[in-house]
């Protein structure tokens, strides 16, 4: 199968890319390289003739069109966006830039490429979004996001790829587009950019530096191992049904108080301090601005009808993770010098 990736720069999409070259899949990689981009997450990828690279940007429609042209994919796979939730509190002008008109921009030029090569039916287009578009849970554990929990965004990030959603869903209903989709919960993983909770938590607790936890730490997060979800990523783009939206949960439900304690202790086994833990670094920050209190996924339609589940506890993939920062500091010590990363963003005036 020949994918055309968005955001295969990025942390998601490179772990998307790495896994599709892996399998055997032809694959472009389509990025614009933004701050959050980083090459190197798909250097042993592009060593392969199975793949290609285009620097392009989703808001220029010209170069979509060119691309889809020059490649002829069998599917697009959409991630490029704008993803951390305090940036988009301080500047949202991007978000919608990228995440809604580049959305549209991509719908469009598919389009125009599905029709020319008459209506295939198999093509796809595979929009990947956030359960942040349902808002936030109550702390009962009997409750949780389904594919038809209505729509409550609550940030301009989550805003923006509700937006997108709604897009793709209308292409599908209106044009007959063949779409699919998939909404997941908050993933970790090598390659994650140093401005997101756990890799800002390991990377502090090294240089000595306080832990920030935002509020009181218990809101509850539903944590996926990044490399599980490029697995359910190429599962629904082969497998999914047309139309249909697919939730992808890590069925592993902490607080953010627990995720950044479990980190420490790994930390403390494996790099031990000269004295004490590093959870004596934790410190309490103002919190975000409507900062959402609990998202989990119920994960039975990908379970039941694709048979996809994690294969890592969070305790599992955390230790992979820890190992993974430990062994590559060559990676992320040059992307702490870009511009916000290790700065306090998005307190909206607060703080
Ligand atoms: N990280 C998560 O926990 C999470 C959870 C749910 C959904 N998602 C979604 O998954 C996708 C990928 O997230 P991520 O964490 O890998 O993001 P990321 O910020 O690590 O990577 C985004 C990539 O998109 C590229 N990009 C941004 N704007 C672009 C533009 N205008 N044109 C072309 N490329 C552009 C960037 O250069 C970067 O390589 C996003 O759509 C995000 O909304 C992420």
């Amino acid at each position: 199968m020949k994918l055309l990736i968005t955001g295969g720069a990025g942390f998601i999409g490179s772990a998307v890319v790495r896994l599709a070259v892996a399998r055997g899949h032809e694959v472009v990689n389509l990025d614009a390289l933004t701050y959050a981009a980083c090459l190197e997450n798909v250097a042993a990828a592009a060593e392969s003739p199975l793949y290609a690279f285009e620097q392009a940007d989703i808001r220029d429609r010209a170069a979509l069109d060119r691309i889809f042209a020059a490649h002829r994919p069998d599917a697009v796979m959409h991630l490029a966006a704008e993803s951390h939730v305090d940036r988009s509190i301080d500047g949202p002008g991007d978000f919608i830039e990228t995440n809604i008109t580049g959305t549209y921009n991509m719908l469009e030029a598919a389009r125009a490429y599905w029709v020319a090569e008459g209506k295939p039916e198999a093509f796809r287009f595979h929009h990947i979004s956030t359960d942040e578009v349902f808002g936030s849970l109550p702390a009962d554990p009997s409750v949780q996001f389904t594919e038809e929990t209505p729509y409550d965004p609550r940030s301009p990030y989550s805003a923006s790829k509700a937006s997108s959603d709604h897009l793709v869903r209308a292409w599908h209903e209106t044009y007959g587009l063949p779409v699919v989709l998939t909404n997941c919960s908050n993933n970790y993983g090598p390659y994650h950019f140093p401005e997101k909770l756990i890799p800002v938590v390991i990377l502090n607790a090294l240089a000595g530096k306080p832990l920030p936890i935002y509020g009181t730490g218990e809101n509850i997060r539903d944590w996926l191992y990044v490399e599980d979800h490029a697995d359910a990523l190429l599962l629904v783009v082969e497998k999914g049904a047309l139309g249909r939206s697919y939730n992808i949960g890590g069925e592993n439900e902490r607080t953010n108080l627990e995720l950044v304690k479990t980190l420490c202790s790994i930390l403390d086994a494996k790099r031990p301090k000269e004295s004490g833990s590093y959870a004596d670094q934790i410190t309490f920050v103002t919190d975000r601005p409507g900062h959402d209190a609990r998202y989990a996924i119920d994960p039975s339609r990908i379970r039941d009808e694709l048979g996809w589940r994690p294969s890592v506890t969070v305790e599992e993939g955390l230790e992979k993770t820890v190992q993974w920062y430990l062994d590559n500091e060559a990676w992320w010590r040059p992307l702490q010098d870009r511009k916000g990363v290790g700065q306090r963003l998005g307190t909206g005036g607060a703080a």
